[in-house]
């Protein structure tokens, strides 16, 4: 669940005011055609202090979402982090999701958005696990949707568009008005695309996959992370294109993200997926992962900014 702090801070272009303050008007292009880019990533308690986990990457994505849609940011990319960290800071939560964001704001409201500023802001909440904490260990059951991803050419994935998760909403309430924890989405060549929020992986016959960036997918900072750690155990990991019917068969099946970071999945379309629970691969990648950013672990790959 997340919590808003209401007696917190925002930083809004270039200024932290209070929480209450960091309204818009809704004129604003962003409220009618959904220009936004945004960002989304934890901060960890650990025992060193707080910890942003790959602030320099959530940011170079943010930066390329925006060069997709011709959107300058007038800030440089080491302002930008600082930025985050100083609302960090402020904010004074040992444990957080941040969520930068940068939209086209108040001006004209034709389509053309080149005549609206681009305004930019930072918050953050307290955000627990986002597909509930036992199903980090027992797993989620979940369907594939009957959404489809976006196409090539209609919206591009490998940007975080605000407008991309009208098609993630779809897939999200479909999956729970059908009773599941999460759907699945095929891109439009039917092939394995995407979680509503989350990258997917499976394990098969002791090889981990995911499919391709050219799957429709978002170029998920955990999924590169979960590639990372894959590799250093030596294991190994194929980008591929993935059929449906290959999650059914597969042993293992678990979901990545900045929210639900690595969340096996127990069953697909009411099939049991290997054991119906958390598989070894899993566990032994959350081992990793958890460890790295609780600060257990030597973060090797300086993947921590410490507040
Ligand atoms: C559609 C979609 N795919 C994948 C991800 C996972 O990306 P990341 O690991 O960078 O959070 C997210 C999370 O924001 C997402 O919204």
């Amino acid at each position: 669940m997340s919590a808003f702090k209401e007696d917190g801070w925002v930083w809004t272009n270039g200024r932290l005011v209070p929480w209450k303050e960091a309204t818009i008007h809704v004129a604003s292009h962003v409220i009618h055609y959904g220009s936004s880019l945004f960002e989304g990533f934890r901060t960890y308690d650990t025992p060193k202090g707080s910890a942003l986990f790959r602030l320099q990457d959530h940011t170079r994505r943010l930066y390329n979402s925006c060069k997709i849609y011709r959107m300058d940011i007038p800030y440089s990319q080491d302002e930008f982090n600082a930025a985050v960290l100083e609302t960090v800071r402020a904010n004074k939560l040992k444990a957080c999701y941040v969520r930068p964001i940068v939209y086209r704001g108040y001006g004209t409201l034709g389509v053309d958005p080149f005549p609206n500023p681009v305004d930019c802001a930072i918050l953050v909440w307290e955000w627990g696990k986002y597909l509930g904490a036992e199903a980090l260990e027992d797993g989620v059951d979940v369907c594939i949707s009957s959404w489809w991803r976006m196409a090539p050419n209609t919206f591009p994935a490998l940007a975080k568009a605000g407008a991309n998760y009208m098609n993630s909403q779809l897939i999200r309430m479909e999956a729970k008005v059908d009773g599941y924890a999460e759907g699945i989405a095929l891109n439009i060549r039917g092939h394995v695309s995407e979680g509503s929020g989350e990258n997917l992986f499976l394990v098969l016959n002791g090889t981990v996959h995911t499919p391709s960036l050219s799957a429709s997918v978002l170029p998920g900072i955990t999924r590169d992370s979960v590639i990372a750690i894959v590799k250093d155990l030596g294991m190994n990991i194929v980008e591929e294109t993935i059929p449906r019917e290959m999650l059914y068969i597969a042993d293992e099946v678990f979901f990545t993200g900045s929210a639900a970071e690595i969340t096996p999945i127990r069953s697909v379309d009411r099939i049991v997926i290997g054991g119906g629970r958390r598989g070894p691969v899993t566990k032994k990648l959350q081992e990793e992962f958890f460890a790295v950013i609780n600060g257990e672990k030597e973060d090797t790959r300086h993947w921590l900014t410490y507040l």
